[in-house]
């Protein structure tokens, strides 16, 4: 066993109902997510004990089941008390609770059987916030094809694609990897990615090409208090590069700035205003998530 495997937290997590402490809960071998990935997840972001945007957040969870043809196994209520009861031991730290539904345990057949139990599955880990000397000073990132599936709107647990995709960034020493479907921007890895220019911050399309965060409806109401047009269209490649501003968003990102692409400087590469009155309003509405 891998000595990672005897260190796995004993915080608890919640099973198919149970709270158990990490390092003890199993699924079986033919569960069809582990067989598959045929799942879907979520990830929350906690702080100060409260979830933060968890109405949209269960609400994509719903429409990615939907997309698996799985009922939700939980109401609303239910997925809440799991996340209080599983945030509640780390205190006024933030944190996140992922969330992972399963279409249960089958013999392996491709096809879906009927009238399977999803095995549900949540655990909170401690969110490892963006170093402040690292958000001052921007983030590199590089660019990739987008080699993923066409339904990347379904929050999959089939994340091989993304897998792939964010280890061309670890090896290249940067924090993101900026993907394009053709001369189109979609997303990151694990971000949404946004170009600001002359003071309009735009993104990709919410389609089936790219998974739209929560950020989304965020950061478009944070640009309408601040009178910053937005906007969610087409982006070429060279948009990206000729960009005055490049952000990262994510539920630990937060929104996070990009100053250098493929080592091309963005903007005067370092970060912009957009940046820092996104930023300080995102923490405004933190601030008031009470
Ligand atoms: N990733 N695009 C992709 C492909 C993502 O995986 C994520 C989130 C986002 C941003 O979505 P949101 O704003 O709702 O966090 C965009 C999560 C955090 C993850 O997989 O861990």
């Amino acid at each position: 066993m891998h000595p990672i495997a005897n260190a796995l937290p004993d915080t608890l997590c919640y099973l198919d109902g149970e709270y158990t402490p990490l390092r003890d809960a199993k699924v079986s071998v033919l569960d069809r997510g582990f067989i598959f990935g045929d799942g879907v997840y979520e990830v929350v972001p906690v702080y100060e004990g409260r979830p933060f945007c968890f109405d949209e957040h269960m609400a994509r969870l719903g429409r990615s089941l939907a997309e698996l043809q799985i009922d939700n196994p939980l109401t609303l209520d239910q997925w809440r008390d799991i996340t209080v009861r599983l945030a509640a031991p780390g205190g006024a730290s933030p944190q996140t609770v992922y969330y992972q539904v399963t279409r249960g345990v089958a013999l392996r057949d491709h096809a879906m059987p009927k009238g399977l139990v999803p095995t549900v599955f949540a655990m909170v880990n401690p969110m490892k916030p963006v170093p402040d000397a690292v958000r001052a000073a921007g983030v590199s990132c590089v660019t990739a094809a987008d080699f993923r599936w066409q339904k990347a709107h379904i929050k999959a647990t089939s994340l091989l694609g993304a897998v792939l995709a964010r280890q061309i960034s670890v090896d290249a020493g940067a924090t993101e990897t900026v993907m394009f479907r053709g001369e189109f921007l979609s997303e990151a890895s694990s971000s949404n990615v946004w170009v600001v220019k002359d003071g309009r911050m735009s993104g990709s399309p919410k389609d089936e090409l790219v998974l739209a965060g929560i950020r989304y409806g965020l950061l478009e109401r944070l640009c309408g208090n601040s009178g910053t047009p937005f906007d969610l269209r087409r982006i070429k490649r060279d948009e990206v590069f000729g960009a005055d501003e490049l952000l990262l968003s994510s539920a630990t990102k937060e929104v996070l700035p990009v100053v250098t692409l493929d080592g091309q400087p963005i903007g005067n590469g370092r970060p912009g205003p957009i940046y820092r009155k996104l930023y300080a309003a995102y923490q405004d509405v933190k601030q008031r998530n009470r």
